[in-house]
C-alpha cells in the first residue's frame, strides 16, 4: 500500500512523520477517508469539502490545491484498485495520504448502545480526536457484538463511532438531524438528497417500533442492523435498506461509471 507525504510518495510503511507532530501527541489534526472505486474516489468533493470545514473549525492551514496535486499523483501511481484514501492533516503541518485496504464488513451487523456524550467544541468536525470512538467499538465488541451504537446519556441515539444511523418505521426511512451533534456524514447527506428521509430525534423506545435499521458510511455503503442490545430487528435486512442500498450504489455509478 502507497502513502504521500508532502508529496512524496512511496511504501507505506516506510512514510515518516516527525514524532513531535501534535496530530500525534495529541491528536490534533484533521482526517478523511473516501473509497476508491476502480481507483477513482466517490463524493471527492464532498469529502475535500468537509476537510476544508474541519481545517477552518480547527484553525488549521489548508493548502487544497497543493493536496489536490500530491493526491492524484497518488492515485495515479496506485492505478484501479478497489480500496480506501485516508487523508490526514497533521498541527504539524504534514499532508498525509494514505492508501489502505477495503475494511471487510459482515453482511449484518449486531450493535451495542454506549453511552456518549458529543465534544461540543468539536461540533460537526472530522478530527484525529478519535480515541473515543473507537475505545466504544472496543467496548461492544468486547461485549460480543460488532459494532457501538452512540447514545447520549438521556437515551436519545446519535450514530456509530464511524457511520451514520438510520432506522424505519411504517415504511419510512428516518435518521437523527445533525443537532443532535453527528458528523456530517457524506453518506447520510447523498441517502437525504437521493430518498425521502425524515430527520428526527430517536429513542431506544422509539427503537422497539423500528422494522429496519441500518449503517451508512463511506466504507459500508449500507450495512443492515440486525440487532441493538437484546432487540432483534424483524428485518435485516429488510425492503427499505435494500432499496437504499441500491439508490446508493446506482449513484456511485452514475457518478464514476463503475459498478458498485
Ligand atoms: C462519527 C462518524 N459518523 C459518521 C461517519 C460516516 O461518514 P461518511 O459517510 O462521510 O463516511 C463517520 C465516518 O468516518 C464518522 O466518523
Amino acid at each position: 500500500m502507497l502513502a504521500s507525504v508532502d508529496g512524496a510518495i512511496g511504501p507505506a510503511e516506510e512514510a515518516r512523520i516527525p514524532v513531535s507532530d501534535e496530530g500525534l501527541l495529541r491528536g490534533d489534526g484533521a482526517f478523511e477517508v473516501m473509497r476508491l472505486y476502480q481507483g477513482r474516489p466517490f463524493a471527492f468533493e464532498e469529502h475535500l469539502a468537509r476537510l476544508a470545514r474541519t481545517c477552518a473549525g480547527l484553525r488549521l492551514e489548508l493548502d487544497l490545491d497543493t493536496w489536490r496535486e500530491e493526491i492524484a499523483a497518488l492515485l495515479e501511481c496506485n492505478g484501479p484498485a478497489e480500496c480506501l484514501l485516508r487523508l490526514v492533516l497533521t498541527r504539524g503541518g504534514r499532508r498525509i495520504a494514505l492508501i489502505e485496504p477495503a475494511p471487510r464488513h459482515k453482511p449484518v451487523a449486531r450493535v451495542a448502545t454506549i453511552t456518549y456524550a458529543p465534544n461540543r467544541v468539536l461540533d460537526g468536525l472530522k478530527t484525529l480526536s478519535y480515541a473515543g470512538n473507537m475505545l466504544a467499538t472496543r467496548i461492544a465488541k468486547e461485549g460480543g457484538y460488532d459494532e457501538a451504537l452512540l447514545v447520549t446519556p438521556h437515551g436519545r441515539i446519535l450514530e456509530g463511532p464511524t457511520w451514520s444511523f438510520f432506522w424505519v418505521r411504517d415504511g419510512r426511512l428516518f435518521t437523527p438531524p445533525l443537532s443532535e451533534r453527528i458528523l456530517g456524514s457524506i453518506t447520510r447527506e447523498r441517502i437525504l438528497a437521493e430518498t425521502d428521509v425524515i430527520e428526527e430525534t430517536c429513542t431506544l423506545d422509539d427503537l422497539r417500533g423500528a422494522e429496519e435499521a441500518f449503517i451508512a458510511s463511506t466504507t459500508r455503503t449500507v450495512q443492515p442492523i440486525a440487532a441493538v442490545d437484546d432487540l432483534t430487528l424483524p428485518a435485516a435486512p429488510g425492503p427499505v435498506t435494500l432499496k437504499t442500498r441500491e439508490t446508493m450504489d446506482q449513484a456511485i455509478e452514475r457518478e464514476l461509471g463503475v459498478v458498485a
